[in-house]
């Protein structure tokens, strides 16, 4: 079984991603597990924290080491990835040259209303993973996303993007 850790770059209870990122457990190809993480309670990185690590940082950083890869569901802000998907990559890419986000291989959603689909993000994240010795084996940019998912659950109503999203996976 591949295991794929997921997380959220947005912390908006009714967020776009946060929602995406819950329904991929059932759109998975066989072999392909996705855990999403819940990253609201990480704090700020603050060098300070590195002497005694906050449990948040010390399950974080094993959830990122014991997965196969991970997926990140980011809004695109300016042009760029959330500060809250910055902050807890950060964290996983610490200690420096020891981090266990170097080297996983990654999947990039990026979601959101209007038309663009994240296009700038997407390749924002890319850098940021390239840095970090990742490999983003897929990377999906969902326009008009407020069309494709129900309003009232965790699921992907448009087929189109749900088996985008299978696919997307199967790349691991
Ligand atoms: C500070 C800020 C900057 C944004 N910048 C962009 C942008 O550059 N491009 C874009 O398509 N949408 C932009 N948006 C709209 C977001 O994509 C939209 O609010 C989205 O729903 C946020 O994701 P979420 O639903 O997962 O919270 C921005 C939103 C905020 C709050």
């Amino acid at each position: 079984m591949t295991t794929i850790l997921g997380f959220s770059g947005s912390a908006r209870e009714a967020s776009f991603n946060t929602r995406i990122l819950r329904a991929l457990p059932a759109l998975a190809p066989d072999g392909v597990e996705v855990v999403p993480f819940d990253v609201a309670h990480i704090p700020f990185y603050n060098q300070d924290l590195e002497a005694d690590l906050p449990s948040s940082i010390v399950d974080l950083r094993s959830a990122v080491a014991a997965a196969d890869g991970i997926v990140v569901a980011s809004p695109e802000y300016n042009h760029s990835y959330s500060a809250l998907a910055k902050n807890v990559i950060d964290w996983a890419s610490r200690p420096f040259a020891q981090g266990p986000i170097l080297g996983k291989k990654a999947m990039i959603i990026v979601a959101g209303p209007g038309p663009g689909g994240g296009a700038h993000c997407i390749e924002e994240l890319g850098k940021l993973f390239g840095l970090l010795g990742c490999q983003v084996v897929s990377s999906v940019g969902v326009a008009a996303v407020h069309e494709k998912i129900s309003a009232d659950s965790d699921t992907v109503t448009d087929t189109a993007l749900a088996a985008q999203l299978t696919a997307a996976l199967a790349a691991f």
